[in-house]
């Protein structure tokens, strides 16, 4: 079993057998944030993309916790100058960890860091305390978001709703219906103003065309998987 917890945004925080895995840490300056950048306890770190809102505080925790951070490798290697232990896998590449895995799948969104390291975006297939969770990063609807689950038995999906930045939560009911895991958490929406959106009614829709459940989850709170 594995404990997810919503940090807000995209940021997530999966706890299995005492061990943590760390999502697109954007806590410092989100208005969202459940957790501290301070305190929040990272094993391992994943990133789906460079930008701000998911970036984040990934290097002081990082050199906080000594938690390896795994990043596409154009990103890896700008961590690593920065003296963060990485790992650096490129699309379609799976790194290990203690507890689990990620793969990088693509996802379509742009990609730049805070510092202006360009690469291309990832989605991340997760694999930790024997759930399988795709977390599909920030991107638009395209149609090989099916691809992870005719590998990998999915348990779970983190699906991007707000819009503007993203597939807005139209899009993702048919997003939802590709990736087919059984559990869908929205994020990416109500952080700021332009990807404002209705959770609700996106639960409505996702539920009434019997394609997943929906778990609309405050930041702070937990689900398990
Ligand atoms: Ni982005
Ligand atoms: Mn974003």
């Amino acid at each position: 079993m594995t404990t997810l917890t919503f940090l807000g945004q995209s940021a997530v925080l999966l706890e299995a057998d005492g061990k943590h895995v760390l999502v697109d840490p954007f806590l410092t300056g989100n208005p969202k944030a459940s957790a501290s950048a301070d305190e929040v306890p990272a094993d391992v770190i994943l990133l789906t993309h460079g930008h701000g809102d998911h970036y984040g505080d990934a290097v002081p925790i990082a050199k906080r916790t000594g938690a390896r951070v795994v990043a596409i490798v154009e990103i890896a290697n700008e961590l690593a100058e920065q003296g963060v232990e990485v790992a650096d896998p490129n699309l379609g590449g799976t790194v290990e960890f203690d507890g689990g895995w990620v793969r990088l799948v693509p996802a379509w969104h742009t990609n730049t860091t805070p510092n202006g390291t360009v690469a291309v975006a990832a989605g991340l297939v997760i694999n930790f305390g024997g759930r399988t969770i795709y977390h599909l990063g920030d991107t638009a609807l395209f149609s090989d978001l099916a691809l992870p689950g005719r590998r990998d038995a999915l348990d779970l999906a983190l699906i991007p709703i707000g819009g503007h930045y993203t597939m807005d939560r139209h899009d993702a009911v048919e997003a939802a219906r590709l990736v087919g895991a059984p559990v869908v958490v929205p994020v990416h929406y109500d952080t700021f103003p332009p990807i404002e959106t209705d959770a609700q009614a996106y639960k409505q829709d996702v539920e009434g065309a019997g394609i997943a459940r929906v778990e609309v989850l405050a930041p702070g709170a937990t689900l398990e998987v």
